[in-house]
């Protein structure tokens, strides 16, 4: 039986209510987390999204009527109470927001009864999460979920008011789009009226934002839904939201001072969090040197060294192999673990594997100076010394080395490192460390296209100072391209843009493209180009990896509403789904084996 609430009006959240509102008559409405009936008394926890409130029932207050209404109250039943606010008789609870009151009810309405659920809506639930994602619409009633959603409105309202006062025009571009590789796969849409032809959802706005500083909109932003077909991760999903910008008549020093301070006062007006400003900033060059990752946690040590110089000529074929075929030998010290066991040791060992390397070299200097290691065998007395020495080892330290290609050996220790911090309990994860990582290479070398790939995108402007090695030393030339890093994780990216044709025509060029096919594909935005296009970078960031950050998560679905599992499907609705051969026909379509 559901009751209207004609005649009522809510006056507070339940959530809302404290000591300040002690005496006065109000109305709530919410979900019933807990019943509890002592006879002739009964507890009612009711729910909403500002919090949890204790209802207290009565027969002398609220009369049998209602008072039989509350005896049939259950877990998840929606309920309308009216009463009156006094200071809690029992004791204070101190876990709620509300824990010095409750409310004398005088009336009740259900307005909804509920079935049991399939899992209790409670806070930091143990309930496995294909079962909460099936029914999503429940997960969302748990007060953490509510909470990192109410978060991201907040940092998305910071983000729109703080733009705005900056100048910035807020401009939707379209989804339906042609296809133009940028990096990962298209979603597709076949087109009904074109028989054979497809839109492509955007993987970014990024040629539209370009053509509207061409249109003179100056300064752009959009909180935009982007679409990537690519393999899922801790931190990816298939569609996600970018705090997109462009600016025009700019450089990069701009668009690294507006982004910043847009970031911190997202973190001071949502969470209170200090970030002192100006970022740090670290070359390219030093984060792989020092951290073997391009989005390096500075929140702890343990960086790698080069010993390639140190161990040049040494006895360990491993290391002289990986020389001899233009490789780099590089270590990291873990401090004090020299007595760390073989099995955890080989544990490591598979780590680096996974990443693509041979094995993991690892010296133990222990206590009393002598060495437990895998290869010190294979070297003198003298060249394990200068190893150790190189490493910066002392008794009590383990070291680990990887030899391979520089790329491989920066990739394995980096991802080793950070592996070691988490495993040792070396990060504090109440310090935020952002940083600007700039100067990234202009472009990277693909084996599998056997041509160089942009490293960010064809229309990222190169350094002034490397532009004239961008036929002769392509590997060399640095972008002016920038990404904002926190903590270890890529928090947005972005560049200065070619505006100048005969720079861009020599890119293409360097990325192999002929004219005709960089036609093809981009061939509005060269375009337009032609007609006068103001000097312009820009930059993204993701929203959902922004809202981690501060929810403090590092699942990326705990801050998205209605997220897809690891194979890009929705475990609610069951999408993607077959659809009807009629369907099928009108977009010309044939579904084969
Ligand atoms: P980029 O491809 O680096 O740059 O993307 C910018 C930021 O978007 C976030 N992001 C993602 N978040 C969740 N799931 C994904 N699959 C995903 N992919 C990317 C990251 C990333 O740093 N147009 C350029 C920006 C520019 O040059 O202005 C662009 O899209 O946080
Ligand atoms: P092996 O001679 O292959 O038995 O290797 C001797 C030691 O070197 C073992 O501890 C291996 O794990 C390690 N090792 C093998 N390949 C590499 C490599 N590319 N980098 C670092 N260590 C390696």
């Amino acid at each position: 039986m559901a009751e209207s609430m004609k005649g009522l009006k809510r006056t507070h959240r339940c959530g809302e209510l404290s000591a300040a509102n002690i005496g006065e008559k109000v109305t709530v409405m919410g979900w019933v987390q807990k019943q509890r009936n002592k006879g002739g008394i009964i507890f009612v926890d009711l729910r909403d999204r500002a919090g949890i409130l204790q209802i207290i029932f009565e027969e002398t207050d609220c009369g049998a009527e209602h008072f039989a209404k509350a005896e049939k109250l259950r877990s998840e039943f929606v309920a309308a109470v009216t009463g009156r606010v006094e200071k809690r008789a029992g004791a204070v609870n101190e876990n709620l927001a509300t824990g010095e009151i409750e409310v004398r009810a005088e009336s009740l309405r259900i307005l909804s009864e509920a079935e049991t659920p399939p899992f209790p809506i409670e806070e930091n639930s143990r309930t496995k999460e294909e079962l909460r994602l099936k029914y999503r619409y429940l997960d969302l009633r748990r007060p953490d979920l509510q909470r990192n959603l109410m978060l991201r409105s907040q940092m998305t309202a910071a983000v729109h008011t703080f733009l705005k006062e900056e100048g910035f025009l807020e401009v939707e571009t379209p989804i339906l789009n042609k296809s133009t590789p940028e990096g990962a796969r298209d979603y597709l849409v076949p087109s009904r009226i074109h028989q054979g032809c497809f839109y492509a959802l955007p993987q970014s706005p990024q040629i539209f934002k370009q053509l509207l500083m061409c249109s003179g909109y100056d300064r752009y932003f959009q909180i935009a839904k982007c679409f990537r077909d690519e393999d899922l991760r801790a931190d990816r999903q298939p569609e996600f939201t970018q705090i997109d910008l462009e600016m025009s008549f700019v450089d990069m020093e701009d668009v690294l001072d507006v982004t910043e301070r847009m970031v911190a006062k997202v973190c001071k007006e949502t969470v209170g969090l200090e970030v002192s400003l100006p970022l740090k900033r670290m070359t390219w060059d030093e984060a792989m040197n020092r951290f073997g990752s391009d989005k390096p946690d500075t929140r702890f040590g343990m960086e790698l060294t080069d010993v390639s110089e140190t161990v040049k000529g040494c006895g360990f074929g491993v290391f002289t192999g990986a020389l001899e075929a233009g490789g780099s030998v590089r270590g990291i010290n873990v401090k004090g673990q020299a007595e760390m066991p073989r099995k955890k040791i080989d544990a490591l060992v598979e780590f680096a594997k996974g990443y693509g390397v041979k094995g993991l070299a690892y010296l133990a200097v222990l206590p009393d100076g002598s060495y437990k290691s895998s290869f010190a065998k294979f070297m003198t007395e003298e060249e394990l010394k200068a190893l150790v020495t190189a490493m910066g080892g002392e008794p009590g330290d383990l070291l680990l080395f990887a030899a391979d290609k520089l790329k491989l050996v920066w990739s394995v220790l980096g991802a080793l490192r950070v592996e070691l911090a988490k495993q040792l309990g070396l990060v504090d994860d109440n310090q935020y460390n952002f940083l600007w990582v700039t100067e990234f290479p202009q472009f990277e070398w693909s084996d599998e296209e056997e041509r160089y790939m942009a490293m960010h995108h064809p229309f990222t402007m190169p350094m002034e100072e490397d532009l004239e090695i961008l036929e002769t030393d392509p590997g060399k030339v640095r972008a002016k391209a920038y990404d904002i890093v926190v903590n270890g994780m890529e928090l947005g990216g972005g560049s200065v843009r070619i505006f100048q044709s005969d720079i861009q025509e020599r890119m293409f060029e360097a990325l192999g493209f002929t004219k005709e096919k960089a036609h093809e594909q981009f061939g509005f935005l060269l375009d337009a180009f032609q007609y006068g296009v103001p000097p312009h970078a820009g930059l993204a960031i993701g929203l959902e990896r922004f809202v981690m950050l501060l929810a403090q998560t590092d699942n990326i679905r705990d801050v998205i509403a209605f997220p897809k599992i690891k194979d890009a499907s929705c475990l609610m609705s069951d999408a993607p789904g077959k659809v009807e051969e009629k369907q099928l026909e009108e977009l010309h379509l044939q579904v084969t084996e």
